[in-house]
């Protein structure tokens, strides 16, 4: 049973705005279901952001029963929280790379380095021969983002791969690609030919392109080694196609208040609605102090009984004004909880209608919520 559909564990979040609630049995089976498509390819976690905002402290744990045993990390810091959190034998590897004077944190909690840059593999090669042993590192190339990696320029001036690969361990070659969530834009076969073409001076060292989306692209983008983020949180991997994969997270917001407004009243800061009748309006706890864009205004919406109750107004720091008109008086009460995310709006529909994505949306989400894990072992 999909347990967002039947909210009913949801208590009243009496002392917080609203209870967000993690489902870690969708992330592992988002997991197992990349598992299946990934071909064969060893799929990675993408913890960053603290696992885009849900909590790496539960969420890197879920996957690791589910499997997985290779995560990524964007800084060092949250490299060395995950070593803690994650099964020894686990391998953690920090996409920016090596900042000078980190490598004894490198070392000491067995993080692997992305080196991005010149300087970055002159430091790591340093750090090994401190340490008399080759350190295992992953290369990343720039194949036409533009935004991380070697860049032919840099490829050029280090030379012969075989020459400065040897002051460490090789294990990865990486790069990232710019236009995966639109599977027939030009730039995915051109980054893909550029990587090839890389690689060729490389032989033998095991490679990744693909982010999540890019597992959707089609066998030649996988490779040896797939690091998905947002399709193990839920969001839609390949928007304009149905979402294969499992929602993952539930935002019910409390109700503070009710009132009703007659024709004419203003709802909320700078006026900018105003009543066209008499209208119930309910105030939530929620604003854009807890990620809840202030974009949103007058555009967004929650959810009652599978009935959308639009906001009204402007979204203000700790709260938003529902127009909740269309809900029976008696369904409405200070303290009741409305959906803000659930089995009627997807991260991706808010996203949409803030005019960003569901990563922004997720990642924003606010520390002030309530916070609960379903199937936590
Ligand atoms: C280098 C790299 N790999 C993988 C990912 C995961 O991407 P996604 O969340 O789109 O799967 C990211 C996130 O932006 C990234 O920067």
């Amino acid at each position: 049973m999909n347990a967002l559909a039947h909210p009913s564990h949801v208590a009243h979040a009496a002392r917080t705005g609203a209870v967000l609630t993690v489902d870690l049995e969708a992330i592992a089976a988002n997991y197992r279901l990349l598992v299946e498509r990934a071909g064969g390819a060893v799929v990675a976690g993408v913890m960053k952001a603290d696992a885009y905002g849900l909590g790496m402290d539960k969420v890197a744990p879920a996957l690791a029963r589910a499997g997985c045993s290779v995560f990524f990390t964007a800084h060092v810091e949250e490299g060395m929280r995950l070593r803690g959190i994650v099964p020894a034998a686990s391998i953690v590897y920090v996409l920016h790379g090596p900042p000078p004077g980190t490598s004894a944190d490198f070392i000491a909690h067995r993080l692997v380095p992305v080196l991005n840059d010149p300087g970055q593999v002159r430091e790591w090669s340093a750090a090994c021969a401190r340490a008399g042993r080759r350190l295992a590192a992953a290369v990343q190339v720039d194949s036409g983002m533009s935004r991380m990696g070697l860049a032919p320029a840099d490829l050029d001036a280090l030379g012969d791969p075989r020459d400065w690969l040897a002051a460490f361990e090789p294990v990865l070659l990486m790069s990232h690609l710019a236009c995966a969530d639109v599977p027939d834009h030009p730039l995915n076969a051109r980054q893909r030919q550029r990587f090839d073409a890389i690689r060729a001076a490389f032989p033998g060292l095991p490679a990744s392109l693909a982010n999540s989306s890019a597992v959707f692209l089609g066998p030649d983008f996988r490779y040896d080694l797939v690091r998905p983020g947002a399709a193990l949180y839920g969001i839609n991997p390949q928007p304009g196609s149905a979402n294969p994969l499992r929602q993952a997270v539930l935002l019910n917001a409390r109700i503070v208040q009710v009132r009703t407004i007659e024709s004419g009243a203003a709802v909320g800061y700078g006026a900018r609605h105003v009543a066209d009748g008499s209208r119930r309006i309910a105030t939530i706890a929620v604003g854009y102090a807890d990620g809840w864009l202030r974009a949103l205004s007058g555009r967004g919406a929650a959810w009652i009984d599978g009935v959308r109750v639009p906001i009204a107004g402007t979204v203000s720091m700790d709260s938003i004004t529902l127009d909740v008109t269309a809900i029976p008086d008696a369904r409405l009460q200070p303290g009741m909880t409305v959906e803000l995310l659930g089995p009627h709006q997807h991260v991706d529909a808010v996203a949409e209608e803030a005019g960003t994505i569901g990563y922004e949306v997720l990642t924003r989400l606010g520390s002030r919520f309530e916070r609960r894990y379903l199937g936590e072992s």
